[in-house]
């Protein structure tokens, strides 16, 4: 089953001293998602935001609000997550002890399941939860920071991923490193969902419409 081309900005790389507006404009200029970039200092080496930051942020924009959980204990905080108005919660395989459990309350909890894995992370975890995932994330750089180099080794993990899935309706989300010249990749591979922070944010509220039409055209 092809799945619609879906751009989701990653506000990690907005101007921080104001991000809703930054969410506002970038909403304006054609985002399909907001991509949430939480991180705890423990599971990556960066520290960001957590729910009441994103509660004070729904206002601003009605779109998918994509929360990717870069958190050591990701089921902690899951009500308040949802309850602060994420529409998807992702959170990372590697953190996950009982990520068959943990994807099921996401969906318990009325959000979009989702898993994310990093880039030495084999596929073969993904078999038996299929059933339980919305979407799979494939991380294309080592989580932590925006504004790193795409990692083509994960081309080929996208495809395999593909092919696991099937006709199953999961989106496959490319995070990291995602530009304007290597989407059109990102995208044959057989991804749907592209994460871009630098290449949505550069330059810009004007460079913004035009840095998601690349992105959506790549
Ligand atoms: C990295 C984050 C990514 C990152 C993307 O840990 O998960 O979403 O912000 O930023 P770029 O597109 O600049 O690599
Ligand atoms: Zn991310």
């Amino acid at each position: 089953m092809s799945q619609e081309i879906r751009i989701a900005p990653s506000i990690l790389s907005a101007d921080f001293s104001k991000l809703g507006e930054e969410i506002a404009a970038i909403d304006k200029a054609g985002a399909d998602w907001i991509h949430l970039d939480v991180m705890d200092g423990h599971f990556v080496p960066n520290l960001t935001f957590g729910p009441p930051i994103i509660k004070a942020l729904r206002k601003t924009s009605t779109k998918f609000f994509d929360a990717h959980l870069m958190v050591s204990n990701p089921d902690v905080l899951l009500d308040d997550y949802i309850a602060a108005g994420c529409d998807g919660v992702t959170v990372h395989i590697e953190a996950a002890t009982h990520l068959d459990r943990t994807l099921s309350a996401i969906r318990e909890k009325g959000a979009k399941a989702g898993v994310s894995l990093n880039p030495h992370t084999s596929i073969e975890g993904l078999s038996y939860v299929l059933d339980k995932l919305d979407l799979i994330l494939v991380m294309s750089v080592n989580p932590g920071f925006g504004g790193q180099s795409f990692i083509p080794a994960q081309l080929d993990k996208i495809a395999a991923i593909k092919q696991m899935i099937g006709d199953r309706d999961i989106d496959i989300q490319v995070d990291g490193g995602v530009t304007a010249d290597n989407v059109g990749a990102v995208k044959a591979a057989g991804a749907n969902v592209l994460v871009a922070g630098s290449a949505a944010f550069k330059g810009g509220p004007s460079c913004y419409q035009a840095n998601i039409t690349a992105l959506r055209e790549g």
